[in-house]
């Protein structure tokens, strides 16, 4: 009896389980202050259908529509007066300048009169990514004729779940991250002079801001290294048509020869 009790539950446990699988919700990442649509996932609305969109599950109805006559219900949440834009042709929902107590999990049910769908998001608020800012030490970074090096700081205050790299080019030079505490980071960067584009970067995983070293703080290298980059690759630009020509004309050489052979034969 027991044994069945425990088959009969450990089947409920994976029913339930597949069918959170297969009502996959979708998480969508958002800066505090943006707006965020979330998608009704119809690309058009028919006659007959009905769009309900919920805050929180079975939570409140915060707006709906047929497609013709929308609906934002009088008694609304105080908090999404004025900010929710809902898309009479898609049924999509657009939330304006979102604020940290927006984020959740909506629900839209979509019905006619002989089906119903409901489609899950978690709408997730971040602060807004500060701006990296990059100072330096020694004051001889910016006198030409010094031969040290010139060390640098990038550093972002308060943030959570982010990244902060120096970035030389598009290679990563080195990278620090801040776990879900808002703490405020730093990372160094030693370099001997300005011979690159170097950017430090922080970022989310779904968006970044970036900062780029000037040559306020770091001389330029001497000997216009960009300059040398150029002619080098000038110079194998002209030795590359040099090599093509010289081939062309070993073919056409090559061909007029032939004819001329066949022609005494
Ligand atoms: C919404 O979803 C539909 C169907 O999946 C897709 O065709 C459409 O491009 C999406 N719209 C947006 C704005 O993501
Ligand atoms: C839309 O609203 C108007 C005015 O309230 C009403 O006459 C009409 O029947 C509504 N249409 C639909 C499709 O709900
Ligand atoms: C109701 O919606 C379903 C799913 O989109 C669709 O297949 C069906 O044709 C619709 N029925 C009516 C009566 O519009
Ligand atoms: C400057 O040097 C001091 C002392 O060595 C150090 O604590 C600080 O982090 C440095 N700042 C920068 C921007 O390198
Ligand atoms: C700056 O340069 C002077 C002389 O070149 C050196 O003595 C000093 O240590 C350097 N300072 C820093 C912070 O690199
Ligand atoms: C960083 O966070 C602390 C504590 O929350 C706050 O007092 C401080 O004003 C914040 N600094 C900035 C620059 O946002
Ligand atoms: C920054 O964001 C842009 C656009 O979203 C993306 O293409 C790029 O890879 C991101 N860079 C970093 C360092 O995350």
């Amino acid at each position: 009896m027991f044994y069945t009790f425990a088959f009969c539950s450990l089947c409920f446990c994976c029913l339930v389980g597949v069918f959170a699988d297969t009502d996959a919700v979708k998480s969508v990442l958002v800066i505090e202050g943006d707006s965020v649509s979330l998608n009704s996932s119809l690309t058009e609305i028919k006659a007959g259908d009905r769009i309900l969109w919920t805050f929180g599950t079975n939570g409140p109805l915060i707006a709906k529509t047929n497609g013709v006559n929308n609906t934002i219900p009088d008694n609304l949440d105080k908090r999404f007066r004025d900010r929710l834009k809902l898309d009479k042709k898609t049924g999509s929902l657009t939330i304006m300048n979102i604020r940290t107590e927006d984020a959740g999990v909506y629900e839209v049910e979509i019905s006619n009169s002989s089906s119903e769908t409901k489609h899950r998001f978690t709408v997730t608020v971040y602060a807004p990514l500060p701006i990296p800012v990059i100072s330096s030490n020694s004051s001889n970074c910016s006198s030409p004729s010094s031969s040290s090096s010139c060390s640098l700081l990038c550093s972002v205050v308060n943030v959570s779940d982010a990244t902060l790299s120096w970035y030389k080019g598009i290679s990563v030079l080195s990278s620090i991250s801040a776990s879900d505490l808002s703490i405020s980071l730093s990372l160094p960067l030693e370099i001997e002079c300005l011979d690159d584009s170097y950017s430090c970067v922080v970022a989310y995983s779904f968006t970044n801001w970036t900062t780029h070293l000037n040559s306020e703080l770091c001389q330029t290298c001497p000997d216009c290294v960009f300059c040398c980059h150029v002619s080098e690759a000038v110079t194998r630009l002209v030795i590359s048509a040099l090599v093509g020509v010289a081939a062309a004309c070993i073919v056409v050489y090559d061909i007029t020869s032939r004819k001329v052979q066949q022609e005494t034969a």
